[in-house]
């Protein structure tokens, strides 16, 4: 059925009922992501209405849904507001920035105390402390929500990571498990912790998410530059480890990508794409905020920084006309496969390490009160880095709910001991090739360094001591010393 510009057949139907009331859930901003999360929720049998200043998407919605009593929109912000029960729930889908707190600005003046906004966007965490504080005088909750999945995961279940007033959750708790993903029934969605903890949780996501892409997309370069694999034999490659131990959603879509022709040109599409990758922004927010932290996490600064290179094509091209590298030597497929799913299993390991890592010491710098083993649970499916590890990440924090970095883990001590030859080989074998590993080769400097008893950074506190005072601390007593160096 065509929407109908002058009102769809819809609206005309249901013409003698605007008056729309008891909807349990509003949602603003019918995007895709927002038109695919709202059909989900009537899917779900809770009766939802739409807003949009767009008519268009209004009317698609109203087809798409098939029935105004389950699911309907307007671009009437009144008739929203009116239509919806209360303490009203409402969801708000649309770009971060600016554009929420207007969303939020127009909401207000049809609000009543009580009522519970839900940013399920992007959002920088300290905005949402702003918004929430801001909407907390006003007798309004707020709730920033992680919503991980893409549209697909909007349609069909995502992983939802919300912080806000815990009171207030209990309004929207079974919405959210309704319309989540389900990890052997359970659904991946949990109340994480007070003010933005569900935006901090969904950027540091994204941080891992970045590092997990980074990796995947090394060992691609590394299996095709040394044993010439071809796309098909890429395809099988992933498609196998994705039956194993590094099953995820990633491995999984990389196997898909290599069997995709362009249809502009019939050739595989993954050899058209331009090897310059964009972003928005949340990966490079994890890493900002880890340094402000000071906990490392080098992997995921290492795949914000390759993004930041691949930009830089121009001038790559140059350099690579300045410079000589040396010639691939080509190893055994078999070899190369084996080692390079040990160095892809432990450098997942390590992305996960860190972002878990800055989890843990963020929740005490912000005080979320975050709970691991709920965060590696909610993780388990629906969004972008779920993997079978995940599961073995819940049960060791289950287990141990304090741990302050998944190396200290008993349980991963062997799961990761067991890779470190093969992933020494293949950074070896890259470094002596030229084959630019960084993301590999930082998880494996993380995990030297953060396994070391001793560092050599004794040299550099001498530095510090030597040209400006700084003063040191001593291996054999306690204080604070200082030496007049030369002297
Ligand atoms: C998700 C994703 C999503 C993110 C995209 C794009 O969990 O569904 O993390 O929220 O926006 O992955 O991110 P970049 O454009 O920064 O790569």
């Amino acid at each position: 059925m065509q929407p109908d510009r002058n009102g769809s057949k819809f609206e005309k139907q249901h013409k003698e009922k605007m008056e729309y009331t008891n909807y349990d859930f509003g949602l603003v901003g019918l995007g895709v992501m927002g038109r695919n999360f709202i059909l989900n929720v009537a899917d779900n049998n809770f009766k939802a209405f739409g807003y949009d200043l767009d008519q268009e998407k209004v009317d698609a919605l109203k087809e798409e849904g098939g029935n105004l009593e389950k699911v309907c929109a307007s671009t009437d912000i009144k008739v929203f507001v009116k239509a919806l029960t209360s303490p009203r729930k409402i969801m708000l889908l649309v770009p971060a920035g600016k554009i929420v707190d207007q969303a939020i600005d127009s909401l207000l003046p049809y609000l009543d105390k009580g009522d519970i906004i839900i940013d399920g966007g992007n959002s920088f965490f300290t905005d949402t402390d702003r918004r929430e504080a801001y909407l907390k005088e006003k007798g309004i909750h707020f709730f920033g929500s992680g919503v991980s999945g893409g549209a697909e995961g909007a349609r069909k279940g995502p992983s939802i990571m919300p912080g806000g007033d815990k009171e207030a959750y209990a309004h929207v708790k079974p919405i959210f498990e309704a319309v989540s993903a389900k990890y052997k029934g359970e659904p991946c969605v949990a109340y994480l912790g007070p003010k933005s903890a569900g935006n901090y949780v969904k950027m540091v996501h994204n941080g891992i998410e970045y590092a997990m892409m980074q990796l995947t997309s090394e060992i691609y370069d590394l299996l095709k530059k040394s044993c010439d694999l071809s796309n098909d034999e890429l395809h099988q490659v992933y498609d196998s480890w994705n039956k194993g131990r590094l099953q995820s959603f990633l491995v999984e879509i990389t196997a898909e990508i290599f069997t995709q022709k362009d249809e502009l040109t019939s050739a595989d599409l993954v050899d058209m794409i331009l090897d310059k990758a964009k972003q928005k922004g949340t990966g490079k927010w994890t890493s900002q905020n880890a340094m402000d932290l000071g906990i490392p996490v080098p992997t995921i600064d290492m795949a914000v920084s390759m993004r930041e290179i691949s930009a830089l094509k121009d001038e790559r091209v140059q350099a690579d006309i300045l410079y000589t590298r040396p010639e691939v030597a080509h190893i055994a497929k078999e070899e190369l496969v084996t080692q390079a799913e040990h160095a892809l299993y432990f450098s997942f390991i390590i992305a996960y390490a860190q972002g878990l890592h800055q989890l843990m010491y963020a929740s005490k710098e912000y005080g979320y009160d975050l709970d691991m083993s709920t965060i590696a649970k909610i993780w388990r499916a629906g969004c972008i880095i779920r993997a079978g590890l995940l599961a073995d990440i819940a049960e060791a924090y289950t287990t141990d709910n304090s741990i302050p970095n998944l190396l200290l883990s008993p349980s991963f001590v062997p799961k990761v001991q067991g890779t470190l030859p093969a992933v020494r080989e293949v950074v070896a074998f890259a470094a002596k090739n030229g084959i630019p590993v960084p993301g590999l080769s930082s998880a494996l400097s993380y995990f030297d360094a953060y396994t070391s008893t001793k560092l050599p950074l004794n040299l550099i506190q001498a530095q510090r001591d030597h040209f400006g005072s700084h003063t040191y601390e001593r291996t054999d007593r306690e204080g604070i010393f200082h030496t007049e160096w030369g002297k």
